[in-house]
Formats: structure tokens, sequence, C-alpha cells
């Protein structure tokens, strides 16, 4: 094996350059690591192509040597896939940071996968345009990670997933075959669609390289409220009425009690309302028009409603999201939580709540757990931290036992990476998942792509 790698570094180096080829821990550890600090593995090296024609080299390189290639952009996965099991080459997107301008072709902006998420928003707005996905971890995640994963974020209810803001795609496959869907025709039906399929593959099924983004015209009015309620169900009533009573609803999102204690602590933040409630809701609206009195006609008069506070211009609207987008950071800061991306129907979200906290009391005492997330969609983060020596598996059991008995989803945005593998087949059942093998198998037979992310080993 030294011998082969030995060769294959050689070969790498000619491609990329020497200082493109990391090798030793010292050099690739930040690669190696994922952003929870909860998987971590060794890599034969870590590569880092600058093109596409490098990127398809690199793969013939590394498969003809019979090395699986572990694609990562920005390392902010959640759900462990972006760093390797054991000895595999960690191909970085990070030089692949083609950054375009918006063009004369409409609404649209071809980019480098490696490009961040801010950067692509900075692009945007200088043209007086905007990307409709946006998450906290902007200044990191990339877009070819955000595509991989087919993330979601806070305007996901305005704006669609990933997949419903990329035109088209640049692919390269593990045998170093280059798909080039960059065209993007507003219509074009011509045989299968595979930048739906590449989009939250993972990395199982070939490497992005560039991708064209639907741009939309940027909302330059924006508000928020920030309500406290006296209940989940309280939250839930809320979520089903204003996406029809506001056209312009950008994010609806949700904080419990104790998370918003935990990120005034943490992120030294002063408490929203002197008083504290069990759950807290997110309204943001935003327009190319004054969008202040649309939320608050909205608002006016409904009794669900126990505290409000409302922010308007984008500066104070984003001091208010804080409380929200600071909860992931809030919480790692407590230790390594079980991190649980699901969603349920948004009326049985108080259920699923209400009967979590009782069966983690009742199976796991002591494990202390906190929810927010994405309510429109239903879409809870569910982190778990257990006492010492409780094994993951018992975690997964409660969590993701009553996500499916409640006709939930295990992954709503941040994929399935190694995290929850074992549990695809039971929610997608045999013959699903041998559906999505087969494909696996027919674009990368050699199982060279991301091993072990999605498919268990
Ligand atoms: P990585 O972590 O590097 O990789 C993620 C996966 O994609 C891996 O399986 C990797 O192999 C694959 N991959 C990466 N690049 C490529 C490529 N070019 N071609 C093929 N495969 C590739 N996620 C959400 O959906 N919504 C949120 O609101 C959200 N908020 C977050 C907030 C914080 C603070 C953090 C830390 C994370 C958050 N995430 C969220 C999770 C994470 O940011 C997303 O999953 C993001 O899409 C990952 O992008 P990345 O560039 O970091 O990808
Ligand atoms: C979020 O919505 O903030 C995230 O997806 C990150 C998390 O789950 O912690
Ligand atoms: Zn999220």
């Amino acid at each position: 094996l030294a011998e082969i790698e030995t060769r294959l570094r050689r070969r790498l180096e000619v491609v990329v350059g020497p200082a493109n080829v990391l090798v030793g821990a010292e050099s690739t550890g930040s690669y190696t690591t994922d952003w929870t600090s909860r998987w971590s593995g060794e890599a034969a090296a870590v590569v880092r192509p600058g093109s596409t024609a490098e990127v398809v080299e690199v793969l013939r390189a590394c498969t003809s040597a019979g090395l699986a290639v572990v694609p990562q952009g920005g390392n902010t996965s959640l759900a462990g896939g972006s760093v390797p099991r054991g000895g595999e080459i960690v191909l970085s997107t990070s030089r692949l940071r083609e950054n375009g301008a918006p063009d004369g072709r409409g609404l649209a902006m071809t980019v480098g996968a490696g490009v961040v998420l801010a950067a692509v928003q900075e692009r945007a707005h200088a043209a007086g345009l905007a990307f409709g996905v946006d998450l906290a971890a902007r200044g990191t995640a990339t877009i070819g990670g955000m595509a991989a994963t087919n993330a979601g974020g806070l305007h996901v209810v305005a704006h669609g997933s990933m997949l419903q803001n990329i035109r088209g795609i640049e692919f390269v496959l593990a045998d170093g075959r280059v798909i080039d869907r960059l065209a993007a025709l507003p219509k074009d039906t011509a045989g299968y669609d595979l930048t739906s399929l590449v989009v939250g593959s993972e990395g199982t099924l070939g490497v992005i390289t560039r991708l064209r983004l639907r741009l939309i015209a940027e909302p330059r009015y924006r508000a928020c409220a920030l309500l406290g309620l006296r209940s989940v169900g309280d939250a839930v009533t809320l979520a089903a009425s204003l996406p029809t009573d506001l056209p312009h609803l950008r994010s609806l999102e949700f904080v419990l009690g104790d998370g918003m204690e935990l990120v005034c602590q943490e992120a030294r933040l002063s408490r929203p309302f002197p008083e504290r409630y069990p759950c807290y809701l997110f309204v943001e609206v935003a327009g190319v028009a004054p969008v202040l009195d649309e939320l608050t006609s909205a608002l006016i008069d409904r009794d669900e409603i126990a505290a409000d506070v409302v922010a308007t211009g984008s500066d104070e609207v984003d001091a208010l999201l804080r409380y929200r987008e600071g909860q992931t950071e809030a919480i790692r800061a407590l230790g390594v939580p079980r991190k649980f991306d699901v969603a349920v129907p948004l009326d049985g979200v108080e259920a699923f709540l209400a009967t979590l906290g009782e069966r983690l009391q009742s199976e796991i005492p002591g494990a202390r757990c906190l929810s927010f997330g994405h309510l429109a969609e239903g879409n809870i983060h569910v982190n778990v931290l257990p006492p010492d020596g409780i094994e993951d598996e018992r975690v997964e059991d409660v969590v993701l036992g009553l996500v499916l008995e409640s006709g939930g989803t295990i992954s709503a945005e941040h994929g399935i990476g190694i995290a929850k593998a074992h549990w695809l087949e039971r929610m997608r059942g045999a013959d699903d998942v041998s559906a999505m093998r087969s494909i696996k198998a027919a674009l990368d037979p050699g199982s060279f792509m991301n091993p072990g992310v999605i498919f268990p080993l």
C-alpha cells in the first residue's frame, strides 16, 4: 500500500502541484475531523484540485490506485459525511473558487463548487440580486457542499431548498467522465434530470465542480417578529396559518425555552422579554417593497401571542435572528451533541416533542435535550447530550424510532452521511434502497465515491 501511495502521491503532485497534496496528520488535521468533533479518521492525503480538468485527473489517479475519495467543501456537515473513515483521499474543493458575476441570461450566476455561500450572497447583492438559500454556516459552507446535501436553511418556506435554487450543474464521475448540465435552459426535458439526481447525493455519485445558481430580486425591505408563546401548540397554530396570511413570509423558525436561555448565556445576549416562555417563534418577512404593515396586521389580535418584539431593517432583523442562528454554536459549547435533523408533519410537532421528552426521561435518564428548527417545514433539530457511557444506538432508537412512528423523515436537510446510514432502509424500505443502490452501482461501480455515506459499508 505504501508503494501505491507513494506513486499516487507523485502523480497527484504532477496534476495539482506539490503544495496542493497534503500528507500527514499535521497538515491534514483540519480536513479529517468534522465540525462537531464527533467524527474523524485518517486520510491517505488531502488533494486540492483547482479546475474541473484537475478533478478529472485526480479521480482517475485515485481510482486506478484503488483508493476511495471523500469530496469535501467547507466541512460543516452535521452528518459525518465530509471526513474520511480510514485511509481515503480527501478531495477538497477549496480551490474551485470561480466566482462569476450575475450574467445577462436572466437571474443566474455560474460559480465554482468551492465558493462559500457568503461570497455568492455578496456577488448577488452587488448586482441588486439575492440567492434563495441562507444558513448560519454561510461563511464556511460551500455551494458545492450545499448542493451535495440539498441544504435547506432559513428561507425554505419562501424559496425551497438547494435543488429549487440550482439551474444546472457540472459534475465528474469516479471514472473521470464530465457531465455538463450547466446550459440550464428554462425548459429542458431531454432525458433523465441528472442535476436533481446529483443534488443531495452527498458525494456518493461524483464530484460537483460548477453550478449555475438561480437568483432572485433582492428583498430590500425586511421585518421580523420574535414572539413569546405559552406552548408549542400555539406556535404550530400560528405556523399553520401565517404562510397564507403573509405573502412575503421568508422564515418561520422556533426555539424552545431552554434553548433561548442557553443562547442568551453562551452568546451573551440579553433576554428578549422580561418573562420566559416555553416556546419562541421568529416570523420574518422580506420584499422589494415595504413589508412591515403586512407583518403587523397578520399578528394583530392573535390570542396565541403572549409577548412580541418587532425588528425592521437588515441590521436589527439580523440581531433578532441571532437568538435562533446562535443555537448550534451554543449547544456545541455544552459538549458533543447527538444531532438529529428530523421532520414530522406540522400537526404532529407538538405531540412529537412531548413524547420525545417523556421517552428520553424514562429511557435515558439524565439526558439533556435541546430542540429548535424550521417550524414551517416541521423540521426539528433535536440535540441530545446523554450522560457519559450511553451508546449512540440507544439515543437513536428513542429519537429516530419516534420519527418513524410519527410518519416523519430521519433527514430533512443535513443528509444521511454516516450518522444515519444504518437507518435509511428502516425508513425507506428494502425496495427503495435497492433502487438507490442500483443507481450508485451504475455510476460508481467500484464504489470509490464516499463509501459508507448514505449506504452503510
Ligand atoms: P461538507 O461538510 O464539506 O460536505 C457535506 C457533504 O457533501 C459530504 O458528504 C461531502 O462529501 C459532500 N460534498 C461536499 N462538496 C462536494 C462536491 N463539490 N461534490 C460532491 N460532494 C460534495 N444545513 C442546512 O441544511 N440548513 C441549515 O440551516 C444549516 N445550518 C448550519 C449551521 C451551522 C452553524 C453549521 C455548522 C452547519 C449548518 N448546516 C445546515 C449544515 C451544513 O452547513 C450543510 O450541510 C452544508 O450544506 C455543508 O456544506 P459544506 O461545504 O460544509 O459541505
Ligand atoms: C440550523 O438550522 O441552524 C441547522 O441546521 C444547524 C443545526 O442543526 O444545528
Ligand atoms: Zn437547519
